[in-house]
């Protein structure tokens, strides 16, 4: 875990606290590419990702694998600028074709499940052989959709947690570790802990 010490100074006074050091992600991002490998062995993939936050995770999960893949981005969007969830917009459509190959859908944060709920149909009406999806965060507390992730890395509470790819406000995704935000940044801004 970084001392706080060693944190940018406009880190140390947004960020209350480290909630997934950078060695332990590390260790699960592996871990993930691990069990992927091995259930998908012999198939050739292709990786849907979902922009933006998916990106630092994303990169550090592929350079874990081995298998023949293919990748892809969907942009999609469920709030913008620290406001409560509301209507998905798609910014980017895919540029390959999924039909009869294997999906693997990367997200950053499993919340609500609206994002991966209209993604897993979105993807369902392209006819691929089968879909998995990956998370790297998971907050089951905050589900309206009854869906979860195959893969999963952690399992965290209602916290308003940025870094490792998540913002407030579009800032925070280059932290290299997951932190929990100080209410007086999102006071007003945003319902807590809605983002994150
Ligand atoms: C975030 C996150 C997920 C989604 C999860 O995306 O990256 O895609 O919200 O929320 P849900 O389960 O409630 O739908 P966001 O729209 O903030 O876009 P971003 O990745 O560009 O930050």
């Amino acid at each position: 875990m970084p001392s706080p010490s060693r944190l940018a100074a406009h880190w140390r006074r947004d960020v209350a606290r480290v909630l997934i050091p950078k060695t332990e992600l590390a260790r699960r991002v592996r871990s993930l590419a691990g069990k992927i490998e091995t259930d998908f062995r012999g198939r050739e993939l292709v990786i849907v990702a979902l922009l933006t936050g998916t990106v630092p995770f994303l990169a550090d999960l592929i350079r874990h694998l081995t298998l023949p893949l293919r990748l892809d981005f969907l942009g999609v969007s469920s709030y913008g600028d620290g406001t409560e969830s509301r209507t998905l917009i798609y910014t980017k459509e895919l540029r390959l074709d999924v039909r009869g190959r294997d999906v693997l859908v990367v997200d950053d944060i499993l919340d609500t499940g609206k994002t991966l709920a209209s993604v897993l149909a979105k993807l369902r009406r392209l006819k691929p052989r089968r879909i998995k999806t990956c998370v790297l965060l998971d907050k089951p507390n905050r589900r309206k959709r009854n869906l979860s992730a195959d893969y999963v890395g952690f399992k965290i509470p209602n916290l308003f947690v940025v870094g490792y790819g998540l913002d407030f406000a579009e800032q925070y995704r280059n932290l290299p570790f997951v932190g929990v935000l100080r209410p007086e940044i999102y006071a007003g801004r945003c319902p807590a802990p809605v983002c994150g």
